[in-house]
């Protein structure tokens, strides 16, 4: 096998699907080098991406961080107080008070509003006509919707989407240039906006839920808050934008189930499910191992790194009937695109809300959809996303 999986260029065209299912059969459990510090362990079967994320204790999220590169001493400490890279029990006492705000049934509440964003977005795009969908399309709703859920102030939103975009992939030149600093200009935001609604009274939203509850003894400080809001805005960010591009340019490839879909609206929920499999908008997330241990027979010694890799699970011979087929109808349909157990996405309800409102108003709005070009995707072997997808909508 000669394709370098950490390359970002093996990206730039495809996953590398085909290379992936070979491995499958032959390494499922398959070590990548990386030349300038130590290489890991890619786990690309279903079962054993599961296992890995069920025991986060042996598989630390925090020891390393959840990036294939290690981290320099105070970018891991700034990002272990993220929720992703925390782990048990402080991951626990920090998930726990906030969960019950993301749940199916609070977030259902959001449903109207984010109809309304999705249909200023597609007036906004009729007017366009020839548009580059992910930026003049998707680009806005997830902040928008962030936006909303912290109660940040309508006139901040256009500088938190700028802030937000910048944070896109460093791998590609495109955007490299930008990275840290939007998300160091995004922090050093939260810090301001948490300090000043300190000064406020309460309200119902996620800031005054942050900095009002205990930690099992500990109370967010300002900084704190900053790290945990560039954590909320990224990983809610790039993900949907990415399920909303990459999943119409699918249904355009697919014109058949595109079809089906404009006459059954009721097969969108499933379509989305679909999207989220066949596109599944992040690639991996990484763990390190806390002690020895072993993976389908293969020696994982204490200090690997340990890598759930997405884009192979989702396409597990042993869990998928005919896996590379895009099918909006699949079902069972258990993809890997949120995670699963212990850092189960926290944002997985409103994902798939703004993904079946989306498509909903789309197909509503545009009865004639079509791409004017080439789509390109980001080079990046973390986004599994496009850059730019020009098409054309027609009332
Ligand atoms: C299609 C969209 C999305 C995808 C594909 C996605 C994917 C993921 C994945 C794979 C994880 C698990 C990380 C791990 O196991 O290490 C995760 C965690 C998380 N996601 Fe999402 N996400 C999406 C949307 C969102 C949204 C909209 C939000 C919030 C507004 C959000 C907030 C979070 C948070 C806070 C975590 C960390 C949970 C924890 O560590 O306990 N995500 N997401």
């Amino acid at each position: 096998m000669v394709v370098d999986l950490y390359d970002p260029d093996s990206y730039v065209g495809a996953p590398p699907h085909e290379v992936l299912a070979e491995l499958r059969r032959t390494q499922p459990v398959y070590f990548q080098a990386m030349a300038d510090e130590p290489g890991y362990w890619m786990v690309l079967k279903h079962a054993d991406v599961v296992h890995v994320a069920r025991e986060p204790k042996l598989f630390s999220a925090s020891e390393g961080g959840v990036m294939l590169e290690n981290l320099a001493p105070e970018q891991l400490d700034m990002m272990r107080n993220m929720l992703l890279a925390m782990d048990p029990p402080r991951h626990v006492d920090y998930r726990r008070p906030i969960a019950p705000r993301f749940k199916a049934r609070v977030i259902a509440n959001m449903e109207d509003q984010i109809r309304g964003i999705c249909r200023e977005i597609m007036d906004a795009a009729a007017e366009q006509k020839d548009v580059e969908f992910v930026h003049d399309v998707t680009s806005t709703l997830p902040s928008r919707v962030i936006g909303q859920l912290m109660g940040l102030p309508a006139e901040d939103l256009p500088m938190i989407h700028r802030l937000a975009e910048m944070n896109t992939s460093g791998q590609d030149s495109d955007y490299a240039a930008d990275v840290s600093q939007g998300t160091i200009d995004m922090a050093m935001y939260a810090i301001q906006f948490a300090a000043r609604r300190r000064a406020e009274e309460p309200r119902a939203d996620l800031t005054t839920l942050l900095l009002e509850t205990d930690f099992n003894g500990t109370y967010m400080t300002d900084l704190d808050f900053g790290s945990f809001f560039v954590q909320l805005v990224t990983a809610g960010n790039d993900t949907t934008k990415t399920m909303l591009s990459s999943g119409l340019r699918a249904l355009l490839d697919h014109p058949d189930q595109l079809a089906d879909l404009r006459s059954d609206r009721g097969l969108v929920p499933g379509a989305v499910e679909e999207i989220l499999r066949y596109e599944n908008p992040l690639h991996y997330f990484r763990r390190t191992a806390t002690a020895d241990a072993q993976l389908r027979g293969v020696d994982i010694v204490a200090g690997d790194k340990v890598v759930m890799f997405y884009t192979s699970a989702n396409r597990d011979e042993d869990v998928f009937d005919d896996p590379q087929r895009f099918d909006i109808r699949r079902s069972p349909n258990p993809h890997l695109s949120f995670g699963i157990a212990e850092h189960f996405c926290l944002g997985v309800h409103l994902a798939r809300l703004e993904g079946r409102v989306f498509f909903e108003e789309l197909l509503a709005t545009f009865p004639t959809i079509e791409m004017t070009g080439e789509p390109v995707r980001i080079r990046s072997n973390l986004n599994n996303a496009l850059k730019s997808l020009p098409v054309r909508l027609a009332r």
